[in-house]
């Protein structure tokens, strides 16, 4: 491991805002936190916003910044790319900002139902390998995981550079009669971008450099907590004959 991973590592163990549960503290089991992040964390009744595959965290702390009446936690499972955050939200002395280490598996380990409020998804991997479909972190088994602990009425943004990722996602939401509030598939070149969209990832950053159009999607769960998988013909393109498709 470098001397670089091994110091931020070392430095995630000092932050306050650095919630890393041990493997046997999510497996099959509700985490210490779960249910009381408000009341054991965050010290108040405020709603709590996650960012999924959170990366180096810029949504989790650009929101922060922006809504100080909310708390937000950023997910990943990796600590060398959470520490840019977590260093930032330390330093800034950023009270309604927490980082949890965690794999998205045992996310439902680390939530109660209802608890939060909000989700994003920003720049998820869209797994285009035909055996990784059901590892999107959009599948219908992991919208089953959210919903367990989403509220009602909660929505989930999706932000990605993936077309395919994008309509996937879209097919699957109006195939479960999912409501749709906003879909837009190329956030600035429509000028749908608002600041909160505008806010940019790692990630993001490159693919603007690429010159990809970014897409936003925003759906709720209405009254579904299962959901089905919908047949999106590019997929079924993957599955049967193993083509490449593109992001
Ligand atoms: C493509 S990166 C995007 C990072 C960041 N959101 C951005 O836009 O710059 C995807 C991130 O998701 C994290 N990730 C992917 N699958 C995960 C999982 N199952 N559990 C936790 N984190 C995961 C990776 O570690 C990585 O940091």
């Amino acid at each position: 491991m470098g001397k670089d991973k091994i110091r931020r590592f070392a430095e995630n163990a000092t932050f306050r805002c650095v919630v890393q549960p041990g493997f046997e503290e999510v497996f099959r089991k509700d985490y210490a936190l779960k249910g009381k992040w408000n009341r054991d964390f965050f010290g108040n009744d405020r709603p709590i916003v996650l960012e999924l595959g959170c990366g180096r965290g810029e949504y989790t702390v650009a929101l922060g910044e922006r809504f100080p009446e909310r708390n937000f936690i950023g997910v990943d499972v990796k600590g060398a790319r959470l520490w840019r955050g977590a260093k930032t939200a330390t330093e800034n002395g950023m009270k309604n900002v927490a980082f949890l280490r965690t794999r998205i598996e045992f996310i439902d380990s680390c939530f109660a139902p209802g608890e939060v409020d909000e989700i994003w998804i920003t720049f998820p991997d869209p797994q285009l390998n035909k055996n990784r479909i059901k590892k999107r972190l959009t599948a219908p088994q992991f919208l089953a995981m959210y919903a367990r602990f989403l509220r009602e009425g909660g929505m989930i943004n999706l932000k990605t550079d993936s077309v395919h990722l994008h309509e996937y996602t879209k097919n699957l939401a109006r195939g479960n009669g999912l409501p749709v509030a906003a879909c837009c598939d190329d956030i600035y070149g429509t000028g749908f971008a608002d600041e909160v969209l505008s806010i940019k990832t790692t990630y993001e950053q490159r693919f603007l450099q690429e010159g990809l159009p970014i897409t936003y999607l925003r759906f709720g769960f209405g009254d579904r907590r299962e959901f089905e998988t919908i047949p999106f013909a590019p997929d079924e393109a993957l599955l049967s004959a193993g083509v490449a498709v593109q992001r």
